[in-house]
């Protein structure tokens, strides 16, 4: 039988990730206890393990993992793209501020030769999708976008790709670069919204009037864009359950085909700048779970439906027809529709998900161009992926799409005796306080346990300290988190 690790980690976490592979707490920053990272934030499980179990790797692993990726699979690329132009003071992305584009530039410089590089040695794959994300992609003017463009179709198969999207801070967009993305083969984008109202926007240091997000919207509907997701955030300084449900009304009107709604995430001891907010109000647990609750409703009598953690999209979205379909994907995207196995990420902060393992490259803007112009591989840390993290990572998916679970089922797919029989005790106290239903070897999350979706992975994380404490309290402190 396979045996449990209750390994805990003493790396620091990247305690919240969306599609931009958000981290906060690599490398650098500060250092969370561990009481901390087991009570107060659960992980969001976008990849498994999670990159708290990530450790030091060397080039040669990198190598090996890359050129043992199956031939004909499809690959996806992430490019992470870390420069603002302001600092939005809730903000937990790995970027930084810069008002000289020479910094871009130069960086620029350094993800064209790591294209060439990795492409070196992945050989010459399909890919399926691309993603950049940030910090914020729309820093790159459409000169520089169109050249990394280029340079990825000459080492990489463009030929199928089902979707190339771009993160935008709306504030940055003009009609040229829309032209440009569409010219390089963009089919989505998403605008980071955040909220409309100017007290809040004023706040966290993020003004940007209706009146810019529409014409961001016209710009890209003219030029044939259509599918557009937006990011709102709910917890944020001065918003209330009626500013929430004002804010997705707004939404509605606006018509995304799909909107990630993210809860606040104030880590003000991993990201210093947060501190800016410290002083203005901030809704309790229970008021952020209304503000969840109102959005969710909201959201559901006006057409779309909810994919997911944190995600609500029209019926015609991608996102939707794969649940519908049972092929939606948890990973460092969030949710996603991507048929490839493998993702590779370029640039500072990224991470790869290789057949072998998981693998980071160097977050320091300083360490990771100077590897990069010695020919080296970028990457710093990593972890392997063993038989039974597959299996795992399997049922946490399963969890995390579709809110239900057969655990034995998964493991007679993967070829497992494993016995669950820890998880299956855990899973019955939910069931007995109402937050899960069993149907013989079936679980399904009810609607007393959907905000629980994260506490109720961690039964099957194999490096969480499960002996931290019980099942039942995890659960409150995600409503806390
Ligand atoms: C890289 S940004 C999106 C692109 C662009 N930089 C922008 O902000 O418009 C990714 C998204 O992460 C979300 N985000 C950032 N910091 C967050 C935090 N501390 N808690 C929750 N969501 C956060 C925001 O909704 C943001 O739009
Ligand atoms: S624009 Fe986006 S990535 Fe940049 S600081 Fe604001 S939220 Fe963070």
């Amino acid at each position: 039988m396979t045996s449990k690790k209750h390994v805990v980690s003493e790396s620091a976490a990247p305690l919240l990730s969306t599609k931009s592979q958000i981290q906060v707490g690599i490398k650098g920053e500060k250092r969370v206890s561990r009481v901390q990272k087991a009570t107060k934030r659960l992980p969001r499980y976008t990849s498994y393990p999670t990159a708290l179990e990530f450790k030091e790797l060397n080039e040669g692993t990198h190598q090996r993992w890359l050129n043992a990726l199956p031939k004909n699979d499809p690959v996806s690329l992430y490019f992470h793209i870390p420069f603002c132009e302001k600092m939005c003071w809730f903000c937990g992305c790995f970027t930084k501020i810069t008002r000289q584009y020479d910094a871009v530039s130069d960086y620029l410089t350094s993800l064209l030769a790591e294209v060439d590089l990795i492409g070196g040695w992945t050989g010459r794959r399909e890919v399926s999708h691309i993603h950049f994300g940030g910090g914020s992609p729309s820093i790159l003017t459409p000169e520089d976008f169109e050249r990394l463009t280029a340079k990825i179709g000459q080492l990489y198969d463009l030929s199928h790709i089902d979707e190339y999207a771009v993160e935008i801070d709306p504030r940055t967009l003009n009609e040229n670069m829309v032209k440009s993305y569409v010219k390089s083969g963009v089919n989505r984008v998403s605008l980071g919204i955040q909220d409309y109202d100017l007290k809040v926007q004023e706040v966290i240091n993020r003004v940007q009037p209706m009146a810019l997000i529409q014409d961001n919207l016209k710009w890209l509907r003219d030029h044939g864009l259509t599918n557009i997701n937006f990011d709102l955030i709910y917890g944020l300084p001065y918003q209330t359950v009626q500013s929430i449900r004002t804010n997705v009304l707004k939404t509605i009107e606006l018509e995304p085909s799909r909107v990630a709604l993210f809860g606040y995430a104030h880590v003000p001891w991993m990201k210093s700048h947060m501190t800016m907010l410290d002083e203005h109000p901030m809704a309790a647990p229970a008021e952020r779970g209304a503000m969840f609750e109102i959005a969710r409703e909201t959201f559901l009598s006006n057409g779309y439906e909810e994919v997911g953690l944190d995600h609500f999209s029209l019926p015609e979205d991608t996102l939707l027809k794969a649940k519908k379909e049972s092929t939606l994907k948890r990973n460092f995207q969030g949710y996603s529709v991507d048929r490839a196995d493998t993702m590779i990420g370029f640039g500072a902060s990224s991470i790869s998900k290789l057949d072998g393992g998981y693998v980071q490259n160097a977050p320091s803007l300083h360490s990771y161009p100077l590897k990069i112009a010695e020919g080296l591989s970028p990457v710093v840390r990593g972890v392997a992926i063993s038989a039974d993290d597959r299996m795992f990572y399997d049922i946490i998916s399963d969890l995390m799409c579709y809110g239900k679970i057969d655990p034995w089922a998964v493991a007679k797919n993967h070829d497992s005796d494993y016995d669950f029989m820890q998880e299956e005790a855990m899973l019955d106290q939910l069931v007995e306080a109402g937050y899960m239903s069993r149907k013989k070897t079936a679980f399904k999350i009810e609607f007393e346990g959907r905000h629980y979706l994260r506490a109720i992975a961690t039964i099957f994380d194999q490096y969480f300290p499960q002996e931290e404490n019980d099942i039942l309290t995890r659960c409150v402190h995600e409503s806390e988190g």
